[in-house]
């Protein structure tokens, strides 16, 4: 809800007020954002008090003696008036470049869910409304729209800008945040997803100490040494930032001398810079904000509802993704008709529904990356084409896709050899390469149209059901012939949505999962395009668990791309089980990535089991809410239905504690304290090496059934059996070890 009053504005979501005035000086202060506020009372109990003379410190204007730019919370900010933050908006305005800027209320509007004309993602506006309010800065004409949609139905804001140029002169935009948000400082601390190729998203905690916290992306693409989402944490609450841009983003807080907290969400401004001439508007990307006073894992649930509800595409949002079979880690390059044939009977058998050509399809001449950028089928592989395979696995009950990296060109290609000026590169430098290969020019129309045309035929003549769409390089040489180059980046991730949108509208039921090297554009602009994103190139259960955990603070656990693969892990050599590996990759997008023709008879009938199981609890494992309950030396994630009368529980001990018999319990939170709950383990196998007192070969791990209050579950936790210590191996002791698991099913059977 939406609602003005004397020039103060009001935005409700169902459990959180955000609030904001328009000063005696005609500029936009913020009062407030947090928990439903019943009474607004008396605004200057929200205000800095700033009504005391202030040496070195600007004033707004002589006729308002005592209002400090530098010291007011404020909705957008701008250099040359005094404020001494970094401010959301920065440019320089005719040819005397004029650096000043100070935009000042001028209207509002109110409008019904809306859609931006603008050519990035935005949330979806069901159940909507935005707030537009138009400032202006009077000498130069230049208005800066700030939009607030309220989402009714997920407790989020969204914000961003628009900046139209309704001045005689050019002007240029050296920086405009998205997001901007003034708050006290009270102690605060940011939570960060860090990383880089195979450790995307570890989370990181910073306290806040007075000067500047940032990150960012220069890679060109949202990048996985920075995700752009961020939290913030202090003890009566966690707020929640992310961004709809796959391009270079930066997130800032500063924490003032003077106790005050600026936070900063948008496009990188140090890549950054664009020409707005007389007439034209500028869209910048979409923030999301949520908050809730219960902290991060509350906070983090309302983060998934909104994916859920607005952003990810319509049709697949609430659909179970089918188990599936990816070629890479099990054969490489080494694809032809007759071994993905083989594969995909064994995979039948298996109970896996879709299997995914991966790279190493297409035509290779001498390089080791092929012929990127002409997507022709390597005949020496494939005589009868991609079509009869496709028909085969049709044939065979098997959905089909197919690995591209539209994105990208090798010198190789005829694609090159036709069209030079499509590879990315600067005059008179050599350009560099990337995995070898180098980035097509998105920012030209007929690049994306040769690439829509490319894949259309792929997808449409060989009828895919799913598309891997990978982007395996970041950006050198920004360049482009009929560009003023710091707008390159800008231009081309617009280019690269104009490219996605085209065939999200051609395919709105292909099963569409983004890749960058695994996660590195993990980012709420791709999921506004793709279904689910590959969650890492590290495959290894134990290190998945860290990914799993960071990514899931921003996004939901059905659209994360998760398999089992070879053990010992490809990456990282780790041995570990495949019921472990199960167990973590079940939270998720869930498939396989092994050869399943070399499996033995045992392997063959743990991976029937789980895929059994998983289908059995699909649902819930990939659209149920999701709950990071514990995570230090006992892991316990919970997925639960919309009334959590079934909820499905993680537990796994990253060190088993053999040397003393240590109290183990599985808390379940979600569980109601009134209702009676059955509890029942998972059959699972046990595979690890053996204990004396057992037989070689895969076991049976313990398998039981409690009847467990609620009230137990939900407090301190139900208690499990003790692990084996090298004595008593029966039914009443677990074999776990280093990074074992169980899955519990718990069901409410009725109240106390
Ligand atoms: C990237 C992806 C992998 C795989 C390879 C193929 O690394 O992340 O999943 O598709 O490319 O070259």
């Amino acid at each position: 809800m939406i609602q003005e009053n004397n020039g103060v504005f009001r935005l409700d979501t169902p459990n959180t007020t955000y609030l904001f005035h328009i000063t005696e000086t005609g500029h936009l202060e913020h009062l407030y954002y947090g928990q439903t506020l019943n009474e607004i009372g008396d605004l200057e109990a929200y205000r800095v008090n700033t009504k005391l003379r202030m040496p070195t410190i600007v004033n707004t204007s002589d006729r308002f003696p005592r209002s400090y730019p530098a010291l007011t919370l404020m909705e957008t900010s701008s250099f040359g008036k005094g404020d001494l933050r970094e401010v959301a908006f920065a440019g320089e305005y005719g040819e005397n470049g004029n650096t000043v800027f100070d935009f000042v209320y001028d209207s509002y509007r109110i409008e019904k869910g809306c859609a931006l004309p603008s050519p990035l993602p935005f949330a979806r506006r069901n159940c909507s409304s935005t707030l537009i309010i138009q400032c202006l800065d009077e000498p130069t004409g230049i208005i800066l729209e700030l939009h607030y949609t309220v989402f009714d139905d997920c407790d989020v804001i969204t914000r961003s800008c628009v900046v139209c140029n309704s001045g005689s002169e050019t002007l240029v935009i050296r920086s405009v945040s998205s997001l901007q948000l003034d708050l006290i400082d009270t102690g605060w601390e940011a939570l960060t997803l860090d990383g880089a190729w195979s450790r995307e998203r570890q989370i990181c905690r910073t306290p806040l100490h007075s000067g500047i916290f940032s990150i960012q992306s220069t890679a060109g693409i949202s990048s996985a040494e920075h995700n752009p989402l961020l939290i913030l944490n202090r003890n009566s609450g966690s707020y929640l930032f992310n961004l709809f841009w796959s391009g270079d983003h930066r997130e800032s807080v500063e924490v003032t001398t003077y106790g005050t907290l600026r936070l900063l969400t948008g496009i990188n401004p140090s890549t950054f810079s664009y020409r707005l001439k007389s007439g034209e508007c500028f869209y910048t990307p979409e923030a999301m904000m949520a908050f809730s006073p219960c902290g991060e894992e509350y906070v983090t649930q309302t983060a998934h509802f909104f994916v859920r509800q607005q952003v990810l595409p319509e049709y697949w949002s609430e659909k179970e993704r089918p188990i599936l079979l990816n070629s890479w880690e099990g054969m490489g390059f080494d694809l032809s008709e007759e071994k993905i044939k083989k594969q995909a009977l064994q995979a039948k058998k298996l109970g896996i529904e879709l299997f995914v050509i991966d790279d190493g399809w297409f035509r290779h001449k001498q390089c080791a990356v092929g012929d990127l950028g002409d997507w022709v089928v390597a005949e020496n592989k494939f005589p009868k084409g991609l079509k009869s395979v496709v028909s085969f696995l049709h044939e065979i009950g098997l959905m089909a896709g197919i690995w591209v990296e539209p994105e990208s060109i090798s010198l190789e290609s005829d694609l090159y050899r036709t069209h030079p000026e499509y590879l990315v590169q600067c005059p008179g430098r050599e350009p560099s390469p990337g995995r070898d290969q180098y980035l097509l020019d998105l920012t030209r129309e007929d690049v994306v149209q040769v690439l829509y045309q490319k894949l259309e035929n792929l997808i449409s003549d060989n009828s895919f059901d799913y598309l891997k769409w990978d982007m395996n390089r970041y950006f050198s040489d920004d360049y482009s012939p009929d560009l003023w180059m710091p707008e390159f980046r800008y231009r081309w991730t617009i280019g690269l949505y104009e490219l996605l949108r085209k065939i999200r509208r051609r395919f709105p039921t292909l099963l569409i999962e983004g890749c960058a090297s695994g996660g590195g554009r993990f980012d709420l602009g791709m999921l506004s395009y793709v279904d689910q994103f590959w969650g890492s190139d590290n495959t290894d259960a134990t290190d998945r668990l860290e990914i799993f955990l960071g990514t899931s603070l921003g996004y939901p656990q059905r659209c994360f791309g998760a398999h089992v693969s070879k053990i010992p892990n490809g990456i990282t050599g780790r041995i570990y089980d495949y019921e472990t590996a199960f167990a973590v990759n079940a939270f998720g997008a869930y498939g396989y990535e092994l050869d399943v023709t070399a499996l033995t008879d045992e392997e063959k009938q743990i991976f029937i089991d789980q895929i059994t199981f998983y289908k059995q609890f699909r649902n819930l494992l990939q659209l149920g809410t999701l709950r990071r309950v514990r995570n230090d030396d006992t892991v316990i994630w919970t997925t639960e239905n919309e009334d959590a009368t079934v909820i499905l529980a993680l537990y796994l001990e990253k060190r088993t504690c053999v040397s003393q018999p240590k109290v183990r319990t599985l808390q379940v939170p979600s569980c109601r304290r009134e209702v009676i709950y059955r509890v029942r383990t998972r059959k699972q196998w046990i595979t690890a090496p053996f204990p004396c007192a057992m037989k070689n070969g895969a076991h049976l791990s313990e398998v039981f059934e409690r009847i467990v209050p609620g009230v137990i579950l939900c407090g301190n936790g139900m208690t499990l059996m003790p692990v084996h210590l090298g004595t008593d191996m029966n039914q009443d002791t677990a074999f776990l070890g280093d990074y074992g698991s169980r899955i519990f099913i718990v069901e409410a059977m009725g109240g106390t």
